[in-house]
């Protein structure tokens, strides 16, 4: 449903109207502030990007997020919405300072909190009257209370208080997020102080009110699942291609459980984006600074890294050793629906390609790749052609309309690699093309007799084992 389309949500307002400030207009930033904005509040926006700061001045989005435009031009028209490069003239007269700035992962893993600790110190100091600090951005536990002991040299005799209500907005999904959340998360020390903030939001929108670390964990914790969720996908596609089963089948079947659920639980090329690498290896760095062994985000991590490493090998096992040879990459963004690349799987296996001495060309309908000049091509066709081999890294729905046979004439071999299962295998093979997948389509490695399961029965007797009473849950 896009949000045009939905007046009940259009409709909703705060508990309290409040004027506010967003600090930090990208996906997370700019979608909050004319979100909230449409809910009532009065909202000053802070962006330090010059150029992006000029895009939404002048009513245009620096980002792809559908419904963004349309409530960006509303607010800008009704004076609800300022936006601004002046953190005093944000502050001021606002009770309420989100900071929705970038964590982005350092070389080791852990977030680079430099961003927020500026947002916060600025905030801080352009503060008149009690301001409640609002950490949006994903932030390891503890953050929260660390940001409070830094700005405290910068309020003088305001009283600067921080509370953490992160963020689970999609890419290309946030409006409709934001105003059809699963949860709002706050969290405040002491807990009763919740008040300010759970009244941002509409009454009937489901909440969990805990302590800061809680919330920050609540976070981290959710996205190194949906990580878990991937990473268990792939390892059963993994499983699958050695079985001759069929992953899409067999994770459907899974899947259909409502203990489980379908969702994040396809095979694909691992997982990517700006969000769940950063989170899995935030919570892993945040476990190590306590001894915790977190051993299911490592193995996440682990089985994600070997996404990529087992596409090369099955092109490289499909064509041959891949220097000098032409792959075509359909699909840059880390998802269908953003222009998003940051740690993509299709970025990702360019890289990783380029590095086996193959010649890349690639297609995007909206992502553009700055280090890839010359190389990306409007048409999926063009950047098809003279391949060998073509790999569809990203699940656009323009892709399941290719026309097959005239991708077959561009390219100079017939190898396929779908990874993200957008494409019919009897249309491909139809099409005179060799269809790879993960976990489905032309099987490597399979082996066709499997004998462990079965030597009891090939023996006679069946091995005799521990009685086995009644578990808790199990099926
Ligand atoms: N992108 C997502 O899907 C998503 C979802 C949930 C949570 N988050 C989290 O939210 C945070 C923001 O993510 P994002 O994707 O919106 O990042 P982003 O990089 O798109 O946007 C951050 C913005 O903050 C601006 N900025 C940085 N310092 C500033 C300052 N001192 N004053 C004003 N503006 C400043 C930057 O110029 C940039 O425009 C991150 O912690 C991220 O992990 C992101």
């Amino acid at each position: 449903m896009s949000l045009e389309t939905d007046p009940a949500a259009l409709a909703l307002r705060a508990a309290r109207p409040t004027t506010l400030c967003v600090i930090g207009a990208g996906y997370v930033g700019l979608t909050a502030a004319v979100c909230l904005a449409q809910l009532g509040h009065r909202v000053g926006c802070v962006e330090t990007d010059p150029g992006r700061l000029r895009a939404i001045r002048a009513g245009h989005v620096p980002i792809e997020e559908p419904g963004v435009a349309e409530l960006l031009a509303a607010h800008l028209a009704s004076g609800r919405l300022r936006v601004t490069d002046d953190v005093a003239e944000g502050v001021a007269d606002a009770s309420v300072a989100m900071l929705c700035v970038g964590t982005p992962p350092t070389a080791r893993g852990d977030p680079d909190l430099r961003q927020i600790a500026h947002a916060a110190r600025a905030a801080a100091r352009a503060a008149t009257d009690h301001l409640v600090l609002v950490v949006k951005s994903t932030v390891p536990p503890g953050s929260c209370e660390a940001l409070e002991l830094l700005v405290a040299p910068e309020r003088g005799d305001v009283r600067v208080t921080v509370a953490s209500n992160p963020e689970f907005l999609r890419e290309g999904r946030a409006v409709f997020d934001f105003f059809h959340p699963d949860r709002v998360v706050v969290g405040v020390d002491p807990p009763g102080s919740a008040e300010l903030v759970v009244s941002l939001y509409p009454a009937a929108w489901p909440r969990v009110v805990c302590d800061r670390r809680s919330a920050e964990l609540v976070k981290y914790a959710a996205n190194t699942f949906l990580a878990v969720k991937i990473s268990f996908a792939n390892e059963v596609a993994g499983l699958c291609e050695a079985l001759g089963a069929d992953a899409d089948q067999v994770l459907h079947g899974v899947g259909l459980d409502a203990r489980i659920g379908a969702a994040f639980l396809g095979p694909g090329p691992g997982f990517g984006g700006s969000c769940l690498p950063k989170d899995v290896s935030g919570f892993v760095a945040v476990a190590e600074a306590v001894q915790h062994p977190a051993r299911m985000a490592r193995a996440a991590e682990a089985v994600n890294e070997d996404a990529i490493v087992g596409l090369v090998a099955k092109i490289e096992s499909a064509v041959g050793p891949l220097r000098g040879v032409r792959v075509g990459l359909l699909g840059l963004a880390f998802k269908a629906g953003t222009d998003d690349v940051r740690h993509s799987p299709g970025l990702g296996l360019a890289t990783a390609l380029a590095a086996a001495g193959a010649r890349i060309t690639a297609h995007d309908p909206l992502a553009v790749v700055p280090q890839m000049p010359g190389l990306q091509f409007d048409d999926p066709y063009e950047a098809a052609r003279g391949a060998e081999a073509v790999v569809v890294t990203t699940a656009w729905p323009a892709y399941r309309e290719l026309d097959l046979r005239r991708l077959r004439r561009e390219m100079a071999g017939s190898v396929v690699v779908d990874a993200v299962g957008v494409l019919d295998g009897a249309a491909l093979s139809a099409a005179g093309l060799e269809w790879y997948g993960v976990g489905r389509g032309r099987p490597l490695g399979f082996h066709p007799v499997v004998t462990g399961p079965l030597e009891w029965a090939l023996e006679g007797e069946p091995a005799s084992g521990p009685a086995i009473s009644g578990g808790p849950a199990g099926g």
